[in-house]
């Protein structure tokens, strides 16, 4: 079996490949799956032996990753039923649907073996194979050069954020507005490190693969993905495009249980965060939560500052004080500021420790009163946990009896519907016991 990559020699610094162009905003030809799946390229049966990859990326991606169905789906019914509730003719071939669901490239970036049915294949991450498959059959150059030539720098937190956030966010071009939702369309909820985990994995993070990327801790990643998701809502909340729909907020920005709740179940409870009175809708600000957490770590004046201006932008949003957008400006500015701090970061056991310390410390103060924010939490803390283990931080047995009460935060947020946050609350106390005592 002939090797198809060679040996990067310089990857690039994290967040510097950053700037390169979305796959589907990029001027490239996608040449479609079948490129890539080859028998002897990545679409071997098994994993091949002595190969720096694996070689059966194709298999896992076709048979475990979402990504691969993401256009079935809109031909089942559930999705003609989203298509049939907002006037559109169908769902497969709807933009609306079609730019997340599928690689939608202009018709003139299409190859010839492209098509829109493989759902989010290949080039719709790793970017249109037009000039960088060439030399990366014949072996030729590194990471860093195919990089050049259009292979997106998957690797990079910063650059995998923005291309995950995209669809699983939203962009300036698509967005599951409340409207797709009213039609059917599920709730999205995303932390980069833990879909990043959960995306079967078609990669090994070994001493070879070590040699040629640079790898980001899971505690980094965490950082990055949080101050992104931060940094893109703040754009969409301060264009007034995205921030109305009709005389009425865009709701997909709002906790979505302060209105979808049974009116017999009686749940207001004040949060300092916020400073809202009861009655009143909540702005969703689970990702700005763990921003300030990770700012007071790491930049306590930017910590200070995402404090005061979390209150302001509530105010905003939901009374009506003052200038919504020209605060969502302010604290993307900060967000933009904290993306290059924490990619920079060396995150070690002791910012571990002291962040998971940190997200106990703000459901003991009731932050995580809805249910946004202990979703956010319990992924973080999941993420955080296993960084630590693969730091050295704690010991297998301290790890699992930490997983153990992390695992009972997922049961308490397993269900948006039926959360309680008394429940939560105990779960975290368990967490608190689990933690590892240095
Ligand atoms: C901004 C990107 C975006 C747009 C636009 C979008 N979707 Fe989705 N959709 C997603 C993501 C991301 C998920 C997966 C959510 C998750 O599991 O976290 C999803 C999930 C779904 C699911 C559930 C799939 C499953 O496996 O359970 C259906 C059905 C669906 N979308 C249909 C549609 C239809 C129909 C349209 C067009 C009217 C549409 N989507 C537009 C991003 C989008
Ligand atoms: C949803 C996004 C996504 C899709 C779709 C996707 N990948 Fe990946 N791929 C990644 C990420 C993230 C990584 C890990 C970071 C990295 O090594 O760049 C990765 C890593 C890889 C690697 C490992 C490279 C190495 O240096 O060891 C190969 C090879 C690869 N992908 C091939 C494929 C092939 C072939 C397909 C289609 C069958 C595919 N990928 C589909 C996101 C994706
Ligand atoms: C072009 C849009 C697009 C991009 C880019 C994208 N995704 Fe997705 N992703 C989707 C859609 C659509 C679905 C839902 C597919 C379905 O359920 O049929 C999905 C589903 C997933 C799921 C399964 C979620 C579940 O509920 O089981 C994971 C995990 C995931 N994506 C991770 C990632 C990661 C990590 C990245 C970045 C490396 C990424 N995605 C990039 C569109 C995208
Ligand atoms: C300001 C209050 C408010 C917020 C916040 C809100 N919604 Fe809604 N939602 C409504 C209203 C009003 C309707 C229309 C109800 C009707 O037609 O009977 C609705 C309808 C829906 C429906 C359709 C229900 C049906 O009966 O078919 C879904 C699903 C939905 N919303 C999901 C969400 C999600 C997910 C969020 C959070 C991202 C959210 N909503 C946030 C007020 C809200």
């Amino acid at each position: 079996m002939r090797r198809i990559l060679i040996v990067a020699l310089a990857a690039l610094g994290l967040g510097e490949a950053a700037a390169q162009s979305l796959p589907s905003k990029g001027p490239d030809l996608h040449l479609g799956v079948t490129s890539c799946g080859g028998s002897t390229c990545h679409g071997a049966v098994q994993p091949v032996r002595g190969s720096q990859v694996l070689q059966n990326e194709y298999l896992i991606w076709q048979r475990q990753d979402k990504h691969a169905k993401a256009y079935a789906v809109l031909l089942e019914p559930r999705s003609q039923r989203i298509a049939k509730n907002l006037g559109l003719p169908d769902a497969h071939t709807a933009k609306a649907c079609l730019d997340c669901h599928t690689d939608n490239v202009p018709a003139e970036l299409r190859g010839r073996q492209f098509q829109l049915s493989d759902g989010v294949g290949c080039e719709g991450c790793h970017g249109g194979g037009q000039r960088w498959l060439g030399p990366h059959v014949a072996g030729v150059s590194s990471t860093a050069e195919l990089q050049k030539l259009g292979l997106f720098p998957t690797e990079d937190p910063v650059a995998r954020a923005g291309l995950c956030l995209s669809c699983h966010l939203g962009d300036e071009t698509r967005f599951v507005t409340h409207r797709l939702m009213g039609a059917g369309h599920p709730r999205l909820s995303f932390e980069l490190d833990t879909f990043t985990e959960i995306q079967p994995s078609h990669y090994v993070l070994d001493d070879d693969y070590r040699k040629r990327k640079t790898v980001a801790s899971g505690v980094q990643t965490w950082a990055v993905g949080q101050a992104m998701a931060v940094g893109r809502t703040m754009a969409a909340l301060a264009d007034d495009n995205r921030r109305m729909a009709g005389v009425f907020p865009e709701l997909t920005f709002y906790d979505c249980h302060a209105c979808h709740h049974p009116m017999s179940s009686l749940r207001w409870q004040a949060r300092e965060s916020t400073g809202l009175a009861p009655g009143v809708i909540r702005f969703n600000d689970a990702n700005l939560l763990m921003l300030r957490l990770l700012a007071r770590r790491l930049v306590p004046e930017d910590g200070a500052a995402l404090g005061g201006h979390l209150r302001t932008l509530h105010g905003a949003m939901s009374e009506g004080r003052g200038d919504a957008g020209a605060i969502a400006r302010e604290i993307k500015a900060v967000a933009d500021r904290l993306v290059q701090r924490f990619a920079r970061h060396s995150f070690g056991p002791e910012d571990m420790r002291a962040l998971l310390a940190a997200l106990i410390a703000e459901g003991r103060q009731g932050q995580f009163a809805d249910y946004g924010g202990a979703e956010q939490a319990t992924m973080a803390l999941a993420s955080i946990a296993q960084a630590l283990r693969r730091a050295g931080g704690a010991t297998e047995a301290q790890y699992n009896e930490l997983k153990a009460a992390i695992d009972q935060c997922y049961a308490a947020t397993a269900k948006d519907e039926a959360y309680d946050p008394a429940v939560f609350a105990r779960a975290l106390e368990g967490v608190e016991r689990a933690m590892p005592r240095s």
